[in-house]
């Protein structure tokens, strides 16, 4: 199931974008562009939200056969925002629960001229399945695939960096936590390596720890101060139990908390301008100290804050390639 869609099967022939399956192959001038779209649909608190009739006539349908609050309530308020017809499948009394394959409710959606299928699913190569058997006019955009990949969070992630460090080439990012399970830190890294990031450190306990194989020029350690001196971003994850079969290899909270959590303290061994990310959802006083989440150098509802601007320049980009059709 776990099937590769190139970059140039994300994008039509002219160039338009037609799936958003992965960041891998997407190159940084397509990045820089679309995190500038992303940057138009950006308001400020209490201004009336961006909107434009770019998707009038389309219908989105959002399909999470995973939990999500940020990404599927972002994915909803963008399409909503751009005037398409949105359906939220519940998956809980959908027919998928008697027995029908995912590929039939997406043929069944597809008879009732869905556009654009948003998916989040717990079985690596699901988007890329869909992607290979829908008709040439529709687009399918990952919401969270497996611990393979959510290119959004990776673009949003991208975004909130962009923002407050203006270039990627001087940074030194750390992701803190279970790398193991995680697609953020998959995407995250995929879009960090694309944009020429310095230099990448991944900080997990034994067990949770990168595969090499993914994280080709990270740096890899268990060692958290050794992760965490001098660098200019720092995104922490919790851990992804939903994901982890053998529970009790795991350490308990007050012992993860001790060795791998967020403190202010331990704040201070990276530079002063850090930023602290996370993608949510959080396990405070876990991964992250309340302190820290909620402190000056924390972008976390920042982070929140563009989801929606490039879930929304991301529908306007797959919208233009139709428009052409
Ligand atoms: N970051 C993220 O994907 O959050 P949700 O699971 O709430 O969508």
């Amino acid at each position: 199931m776990d099937q590769e869609i190139t970059a140039s099967e994300q994008l039509t022939s002219n160039g338009q974008l037609r799936h958003l399956l992965n960041l891998k192959g997407l190159d940084q001038p397509w990045i820089q562009e679309i995190l500038s779209q992303s940057e138009h649909y950006l308001r400020k608190p209490g201004e009336v939200p961006a909107r434009d009739d770019s998707l009038a006539g389309r219908t989105v349908a959002n399909l999470f056969f995973e939990a999500s609050t940020r990404t599927r309530a972002s994915f909803e308020l963008a399409a909503k925002r751009m005037s398409a017809d949105v359906l939220n499948l519940d998956v809980n009394t959908s027919s998928r629960i008697k027995g029908e394959s995912i590929l039939d409710t997406i043929y069944t959606l597809q008879a009732m001229q869905a556009d654009v299928f948003v998916i989040r699913d717990a079985s690596a190569g699901i988007p890329a399945l869909i992607a290979s058997k829908v008709d040439p006019h529709i687009s399918v955009l990952n919401a969270g695939e497996a611990d393979v990949s959510h290119p959004t969070q990776g673009l949003l992630d991208l975004l909130t960096i962009r923002q407050h460090k203006g270039n990627f080439e001087n940074l030194v990012v750390t992701i803190i936590g279970d790398i193991a399970h995680s697609r953020v830190a998959r995407s995250a890294s995929e879009g960090l390596r694309i944009m020429g990031t310095r230099e990448l450190r991944l900080v997990s306990p034994s067990g949770l720890q990168a595969s090499p194989e993914y994280y080709p020029d990270a740096v890899i350690t268990e060692d958290m101060n050794a992760g965490l001196e001098g660098a200019d971003v720092i995104m922490m994850l919790r851990i992804q139990r939903e994901r982890i079969k053998e529970k009790t290899s795991l350490m308990t909270d007050h012992e993860y908390r001790k060795r791998y959590g967020l403190t202010k303290d331990r704040l201070k061994l990276a530079r002063p301008d850090a930023i602290v990310m996370h993608p949510g959802p959080m396990n405070r006083d876990v991964e992250i100290s309340g302190e820290v989440a909620d402190g000056p150098q924390s972008v976390i509802t920042q982070q929140v804050t563009n989801g929606l601007a490039v879930r929304m320049a991301i529908l306007a980009a797959i919208s233009s390639g139709k428009s052409q059709q």
